[in-house]
This record gives C-alpha cells, sequence and structure tokens, in this order.
C-alpha cells in the first residue's frame, strides 16, 4: 500500500442507511446527501428506484434527488432492481445505477422477488434501458456467505460476477450482506475476481473493518460504507449495519491513503443524523471521538 494512492468511497447512507429506520421526509434525505457532499463525499448512492411497498422507506426517489444541491464533480447514483427502476432513474438524472444481483437463491427470492437466473436478466435489459454511457455497477449479495444456505462456493460467486460483466455491467462490487465473511474470504474471493472491484460491507459481527483492511491490503481501491455505520437489508436475516464511512476515513488517514473526505465534518454529519433519527449512530469513532483530536486538559481529575 503506497501513500498518497486514492481510494473511493461510494456513501450509501442515504440508501442502504436509511432503508431500515423509521420513513424520513425528502427534505432530510436530500439534505443529508448534501452534507455528505460538504464533507468531500463525491460519489453517493442517494437513493433507490424499488417498489415503494417493498421499501416505503425509498419512496419519492426522483424527488430526492430533484432537491439535491448537484455538485459539479459529483456523482449522484441509484440502486435498481430491474428495468423499470432504471427508467426511473435515468428520467430523474442519475450519474449512475447499482443493480443489486444475490449470489442466494433464498435472498434473491426475498429481496427482489426473482430467482438468481431471472435477476441477472436484468443485467442486460437494464442496458438496453439506459444505452451504452451510463456506468452500471452490479452489487452481488452474499458473495461472502449465505444465512440461508451458508458458505457459497467462490466460483459460483464468480460466475454470477462474470455473467454480470458479459451482458453489460461496467463494475462490480460484491457485497457481505449479512456480515458473514472474514479476512480469509475476502482474499480467496480477490484471488478469483481481482482487485478492481469495489466491496461492500457489512459489520453485523465486528468484522467490517477487518474486512476492509484485507481488501485494502490486496488491492482494492472502492468501497461502500455508509455514515454513522447505520443500515442493512430489511429482507436479510441479522443483516447488521454497513461499514461505517468515518470508520473507514479514519483506517485510510492512519494509512496514508487519500479519501478526500474530512473526518471531523463526517463527523458532525453522523452526530446530527443520530438527533434526526433519534438514536445514537453504530459507529465507534461517532461515539469516541477521532484519535488525533486535541483533547482539553481535563479538571478536577488525576
Ligand atoms: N420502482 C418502482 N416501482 C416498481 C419497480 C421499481 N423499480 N419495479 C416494479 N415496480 C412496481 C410495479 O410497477 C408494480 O406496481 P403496481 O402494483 O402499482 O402496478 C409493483 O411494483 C409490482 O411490480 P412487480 O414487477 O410485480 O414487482 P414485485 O412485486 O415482484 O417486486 C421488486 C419486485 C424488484 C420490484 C421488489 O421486490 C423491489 O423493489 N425490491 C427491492 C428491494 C430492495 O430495495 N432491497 C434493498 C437491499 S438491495
Ligand atoms: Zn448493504
Amino acid at each position: 500500500m503506497s501513500a498518497s494512492e486514492r481510494v473511493t468511497i461510494r456513501e450509501v447512507g442515504p440508501r442502504d442507511g436509511l432503508q431500515p429506520e423509521a420513513v424520513q421526509p425528502v427534505t432530510v434525505r436530500a439534505g443529508l446527501v448534501d452534507r455528505l457532499v460538504a464533507a468531500g463525499v463525491t460519489t453517493v448512492e442517494a437513493v433507490a428506484f424499488v417498489s415503494p411497498r417493498a421499501v416505503p422507506q425509498m419512496e419519492g426517489a426522483g424527488e430526492v434527488l430533484a432537491a439535491v444541491e448537484r455538485v459539479e464533480g459529483v456523482r449522484y447514483l441509484a440502486l435498481v432492481p430491474n428495468a423499470k427502476g432504471a427508467e426511473l432513474a435515468v428520467a430523474a438524472g442519475v450519474d449512475g445505477l447499482s443493480l443489486t444481483v444475490s449470489a442466494s437463491a433464498v435472498y434473491s427470492q426475498r429481496n427482489v422477488r426473482m430467482s438468481v437466473e431471472e435477476s441477472l436478466g436484468q443485467v442486460a435489459a437494464v442496458r438496453r434501458v439506459v444505452g451504452a454511457a451510463l456506468p452500471l455497477d452490479t452489487v452481488i449479495s452474499c458473495a461472502f456467505g449465505s444465512p440461508y444456505e451458508g458458505d457459497i462456493p467462490v466460483a459460483e460467486v464468480a460466475a454470477i460476477a462474470g455473467r454480470a460483466t458479459d451482458a453489460g455491467s461496467t463494475s462490480l462490487t460484491f457485497a457481505d450482506t449479512t456480515g458473514m465473511g472474514g479476512p480469509r474470504g475476502v482474499e480467496e474471493l480477490l484471488a478469483v475476481v481481482g482487485v478492481d472491484v469495489g466491496l461492500h460491507l457489512h459489520d453485523t459481527r465486528g468484522t467490517a473493518l477487518v474486512n476492509a483492511y484485507a481488501g485494502l491490503q490486496a488491492g482494492v481501491r472502492r468501497f461502500d460504507t455508509a455514515v454513522g455505520g447505520i443500515g442493512g437489508s430489511p429482507f436479510a436475516k441479522g443483516a447488521g449495519g454497513n461499514l461505517a464511512t468515518e470508520d473507514l476515513v479514519n483506517l485510510c488517514d492512519s494509512l496514508g491513503l487519500a479519501t478526500g473526505i474530512d473526518l471531523a465534518q463526517l463527523l458532525d454529519v453522523s452526530r446530527g443524523l443520530a438527533d434526526t433519527l433519534g438514536h445514537p449512530m453504530p459507529s465507534r469513532l461517532t461515539a469516541a471521538g477521532p484519535s488525533t483530536a486535541p483533547t482539553a486538559p481535563e479538571k478536577g481529575r488525576g
């Protein structure tokens, strides 16, 4: 790992982060996107165009995107499960899409009510809808194990990835949807699929940051994270929150890897979000503050 290298963080707090929370108004959701961008986030999964019956928290995605103050150079993305979502996302002027496909047959049915095969078919369908130019990242859920089937062989995950690429994905992200992976599993998958991929890690079992570190050491430079460490799929048993953006930024800062995100400002966003949502953020860093902060001398102790 050489210092000055850049790590791209796709902030998924406004999407994955908010999807298991109480429904938030459009202004709050757009405001969260704007504050994250002000803290230095340049890639943000702002919304999902999904069935409002499936995920009421994501209803009004078009309105959220319309309310966001677009900043030049920032990529505003949407998650979609199918071609219909892609149509709506393009109409709302997104800069790219994430398409969810699962390596787990059971989770695929629960999440998108499609078989893995049908869901993979959406890659080509989405590509037809959006034309050649729009970036399309296929996110493969349960890539490090499934709460339903258990281990999923690396070869099976890699085969899904290969087919997504053949069908028109421009990039791939591997998701540990329910925090089942460990560093060895990360290394094993990367050895097969290469390191020009993204990692989407959940901290269900406290392994998100160590898995991210394994990815960084192997050469991965793209990560999905959510401010505060909130989030999780409502359709997966025991999803747990995302890797917290501030925890990864802190790790990258300590390794001399540039994220472009200002940690102090990001922590402000995270603390503000705790007030908005009415509960503490799972992130350790938000609770403890940065290790580099000058500490005021405490009086009357010692
Ligand atoms: N955005 C908005 N509405 C959509 C949609 C989309 N991407 N896709 C389908 N719909 C609508 C249809 O128009 C239809 O509406 P109607 O009943 O008013 O006519 C309704 O949803 C049902 O459509 P259907 O194609 O039968 O979908 P379904 O009920 O089989 O559900 C999904 C399939 C994929 C739409 C749904 O499971 C979903 O949105 N899943 C997303 C889950 C998610 O976000 N998970 C988060 C972790 S990745
Ligand atoms: Zn997730």
